[in-house]
């Protein structure tokens, strides 16, 4: 017997629903999915802070920041960005049942990582959000340099040039960000978001 089989599960006294009732609003996963450069941290903040300004309890998980924290030691092998995919979703599960809209901006490239995702949460609680943009413009984006680094083949495993990107099959946004400025983009997921009456 491992000692797992030790460890019980606490169940809080203060439900989700009670969180959601005083919030306002109820809770969810927004989980931007895309190339790098394809704009997801920045749609993801953009979401945020108009969210804040609405006072609706919101955070933003970013692959940049979690890489420097929790999932230090994560590199970019299939593994291990199912590792970084697998801890993101069950803190993003975290986030859910203490009564926040959590956006996660991660490439999340693997349909499988994200589908096991998915699967943590009710039906309605993750909403997947294809940040569709094709690579060349991401690629003239470069913001931080790194396509031209994976070119020139000093980045192994670089997603959309040496490692693949899977697209959604289902998603329940997609946003292209070559064809719509920031503030369309939110007010489209607000849209959803209103639409679906967790705002
Ligand atoms: S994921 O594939 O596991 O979801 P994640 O979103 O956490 O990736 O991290 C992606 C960020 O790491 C990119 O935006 C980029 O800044 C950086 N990065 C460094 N190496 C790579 C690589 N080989 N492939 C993709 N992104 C990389």
């Amino acid at each position: 017997m491992g000692e797992e089989q030790h460890i019980i599960w606490h169940q809080s006294t203060v439900t989700k629903h009670e969180r959601q009732q005083q919030n306002n609003h109820k809770s969810c996963v927004i989980w931007f999915t895309g190339l790098s450069g394809s704009g997801k941290s920045s749609l993801a903040n953009a979401l945020d802070q108009m969210l804040f300004s609405k006072k609706v309890q919101s955070y933003v998980l970013d692959g940049d920041n979690i890489r420097h924290g929790l999932n230090a030691g994560l590199g970019f092998s299939k593994e291990d960005r199912k590792e970084n995919i697998r801890r993101i979703g069950e803190v993003s599960k975290l986030f859910v049942d203490s009564g926040q809209i959590v956006s996660t901006a991660f490439i999340s490239p693997f349909r499988e990582d994200r589908e096991q995702v998915r699967a943590l949460f009710p039906e309605g609680e993750f909403i997947e959000v294809y940040v569709k943009c094709p690579i060349f413009i991401c690629e003239n984006r470069d913001p931080k340099g790194l396509y031209k680094k994976a070119r020139k083949g000093e980045i192994s495993d670089f997603t959309g040039i040496s490692s693949p990107y899977e697209e959604p099959d289902h998603p329940e946004l997609v946003i292209e960000t070559d064809q719509l400025t920031i503030s369309q983009s939110v007010e489209r997921i607000i849209d959803y978001l209103k639409q679906k009456e967790i705002l």
